[in-house]
């Protein structure tokens, strides 16, 4: 087949549209111009994602907010592939792991687990805590077993629940994150993929999901659905600068360009409310101490009688 000169500019110029309309992190489509991309609408709604969790004190405790039971974690599947889209590095996976328990109605399918991460270690998280960034978020995507697949869910007010794990810096490597680390290796360039196997979901965890923060949100990517049940575990997970620096090496579409500070600016609440799963020594103070005003003015009253 024969391509005029004309018609090779034309595909050029069709191509360089298309790569320049798909949204990223920076000018000319990063997050403040999400939704002026076509479809992306609900990116400008009021209850986005990801937001600044309050310290443990100014989030409500909700008893409701149980421990988190996940089935299938730990087995070992050949179902696992590792890609990289230009934005994340993400592990699809495809055999039958569930979350429930911790507040959720119903069980949940789990679909890709995915990484958000900085330039250095100063940034990199999508959520907050009290204003203070984390080198590296995990995201791990789970839909609601009422829908088909993550496509049906995606949109859905019951759709998604994303549990959310922050990271800390140390010394040493995180041999539980060992394997995947390696591996990312093999999907340097963006639309690169790889079937992974010895690698345990269980393992890029923390062992007790009992501690976490809960909010209403959407996704942080376009289209933004207002669909996400957020989880945010209290419990940080180890990594050290060398595992991370594989991250940062990872190509965007964009020949040459790394993929870093992938992730969106927080966003505001608007009067929605984060609760925690776990008490405070303070939590019922303001009982004892309203009983207490209560004792002060009784005594009060029987010595004026
Ligand atoms: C948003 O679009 C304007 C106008 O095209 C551009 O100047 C600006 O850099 C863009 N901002 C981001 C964060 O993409
Ligand atoms: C993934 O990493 C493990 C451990 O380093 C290695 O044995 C395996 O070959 C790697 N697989 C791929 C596809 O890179
Ligand atoms: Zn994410």
């Amino acid at each position: 087949m024969f391509y005029s000169p004309t018609l090779l500019v034309l595909f050029g110029l069709i191509n360089d549209f298309v790569t320049c309309a798909e949204w990223g992190y920076s000018s000319p489509y990063g997050p403040s111009n999400w939704t002026t991309l076509h479809g992306n609408e609900a990116c400008g709604r009021r209850a986005q994602s990801p937001i600044d969790i309050p310290d443990a004190m100014n989030a409500q405790y909700d008893e409701g907010l149980v421990p988190f039971t996940v089935m299938g974690f730990e087995k070992k599947t050949n179902q696992l592939k590792l890609i990289n889209n230009g934005h994340t590095a993400q592990l699809n996976i495809l055999g039958d792991l569930t979350v429930s328990g911790g507040g959720l109605s119903g069980t949940f399918k789990t679909a890709q687990l995915h990484f958000h991460w900085g330039s250095s270690s100063i940034k990199g998280s999508e959520h907050l805590r009290n204003t203070k960034a984390f080198p590296l978020e995990m995201h791990i995507v789970n839909f609601n077993g009422k829908y088909d697949n993550l496509a049906a869910a995606a949109d859905k007010p019951d759709g998604l629940a994303v549990l959310g794990f922050w990271f800390k810096v140390v010394a040493e490597d995180n041999e539980m994150f060992a394997r995947l680390v390696s591996n990312l290796t093999s999907i340097q360039n963006a639309d690169a993929e790889v079937a992974v196997t010895d690698v345990l979901v269980s393992d890029l965890i923390i062992p007790k999901l009992d501690k976490y923060y809960r909010y209403k949100g959407s996704l942080t990517t376009p289209p933004c659905f207002e669909s996400v049940t957020w989880t945010m575990f209290e419990e940080t997970i180890p990594i050290s600068e060398s595992q991370l620096r594989q991250f940062r090496n990872l190509k965007e579409k964009k020949p040459s360009h790394e993929i870093v500070n992938n992730f969106r600016p927080v966003q505001m609440l608007n009067g929605r409310r984060v609760s925690r799963s776990f008490k405070l020594e303070t939590d019922g103070a303001s009982t004892i101490c309203s009983s207490s005003i209560v004792t002060v003015l009784l005594v009060y009253l029987l010595h004026l009688l």
